[in-house]
């Protein structure tokens, strides 16, 4: 993460302040007994999460019509024979996501990228101190990081997808519904599978994310858990970001808490081993077990072997203007107004809607 910067430093002090507090634990387990830990024997399917990391991995590619036509340099192996049912591209947030079909899966795919704007490292660092500032709706004592969640909530990203799901249900029936995103992406998949768990019930609804962050405190760790019970988050390695925004055990009513399942890919005597983890949330033997010291940005940019970086970081800038117009226009001049023309593009530049056919 380049050199140590004081921020680092100070987190550093606080960690190893709440290490140091470790034999208070009476006071963690009274607290952390209100989590309800699910113990119940968990599979990982490797196989299938080798299919959503590369529809984690696709939602990066900024070329619109390549994405839209499925011809994109990433829309390829596992992922071949995609049918791309909506496409979302909020350029002013920075926000791009698509939800569509996998026959070979029977499923229905979500999958969402958030903004990191043109630096990972910044965007890490801005999260070091981030409280849990949000009561979440309906849920006492729930509460959650603000950033994340308006980014679900206030965009395009939360009517658009519900509204593309039920959609696809429509027309295929009752498909399984399978969210993914890695990264910023992983915290809006959670706010949305919690969404379309509440909506089309928590069995048809199955989380998968990468390298996300922590979303919420201990409290809506446990609500996720009950809605949505097949969750997945994939950790790699020493990747620096699901430690973030930090978990400290001495605050446990303020602190972010991780919701299970973890499953930890890492190496051990040189083969690649997928670690399932307790059903806490915050196995102290997964990831948690990197000490601070080793934390790593790059670990967060490859996961399951694919690559997870958008192919444009220079500006937050998903499309060039003109080129989202042209597209636009051809799409509409060829789908529109056409009954089997399904599709949707919903475009935002700006807060305007440019084109929705
Ligand atoms: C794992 O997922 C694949 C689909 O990708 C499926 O064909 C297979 O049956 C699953 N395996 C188990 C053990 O559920
Ligand atoms: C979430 O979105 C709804 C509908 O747009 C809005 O009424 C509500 O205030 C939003 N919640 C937050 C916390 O921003
Ligand atoms: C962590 O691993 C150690 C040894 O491998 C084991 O004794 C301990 O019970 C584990 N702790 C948890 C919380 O799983």
């Amino acid at each position: 993460m380049g050199r140590p910067t004081w921020e680092a430093a100070a987190l550093l002090l606080v960690l190893s302040v709440s290490a140091a507090s470790r034999p208070l634990h009476g006071i963690v387990a009274t607290t952390e007994s209100s989590f309800q830990n699910s113990e119940q024997s968990f599979g990982f399917n490797l196989t299938l999460a080798k299919t959503i990391v590369e529809y984690a991995s696709a939602v990066y590619m900024t070329d619109l019509t390549e994405l839209y036509t499925w011809t994109c340099s990433k829309c390829n192996d596992l992922i071949q024979g995609f049918e791309m049912r909506c496409l979302i591209v909020d350029v002013q947030s920075c926000l791009q996501a698509f939800v569509g079909v996998d026959h070979g899966l029977n499923s229905i795919i979500v999958s969402i990228r958030g903004t990191q704007e043109n630096s990972v490292q910044n965007w890490i660092k801005d999260m070091l101190w981030k409280q849990v500032d949000l009561n979440y709706p309906n849920m006492p004592n729930a509460k959650v990081h603000t950033g994340f969640y308006s980014s679900y909530n206030n965009t395009l990203l939360r009517p658009v997808i519900a509204n593309a799901v039920c959609k696809a249900r429509k027309l295929y029936g009752h498909m399984s519904i399978i969210v993914t995103g890695h990264s910023m992406g992983g915290a809006l998949a959670s706010f949305c599978a919690l969404d379309l768990a509440i909506t089309h019930g928590g069995n048809n609804v199955y989380l998968m994310t990468f390298g996300q962050p922590r979303v919420g405190n201990t409290a809506f760790a446990s609500y996720f858990t009950k809605y949505v019970p097949n969750t997945i988050r994939v950790t790699h390695e020493h990747d620096i970001v699901p430690h973030l925004p930090p978990y400290f055990f001495i605050f446990p009513h303020q602190t972010y808490h991780h919701f299970p399942r973890e499953v930890w890919e890492h190496e051990v005597d040189g083969n690649t081993v997928y670690q399932v983890c307790d059903g806490s949330g915050e196995d102290p033997n997964c990831s948690r077990s990197v000490f601070v010291f080793f934390w790593s940005a790059s670990d967060h940019l490859t996961y399951l072997g694919v690559d997870m970086e958008a192919d444009d970081w220079s500006t937050c800038r998903i499309v060039l203007g003109s080129s989202v117009e042209q597209f636009l226009q051809t799409r509409l001049a060829t789908g529109s107004g056409d009954a089997a023309a399904v599709d949707v593009v919903v475009v935002a530049d700006h807060g305007v809607l440019v084109g929705w056919s």
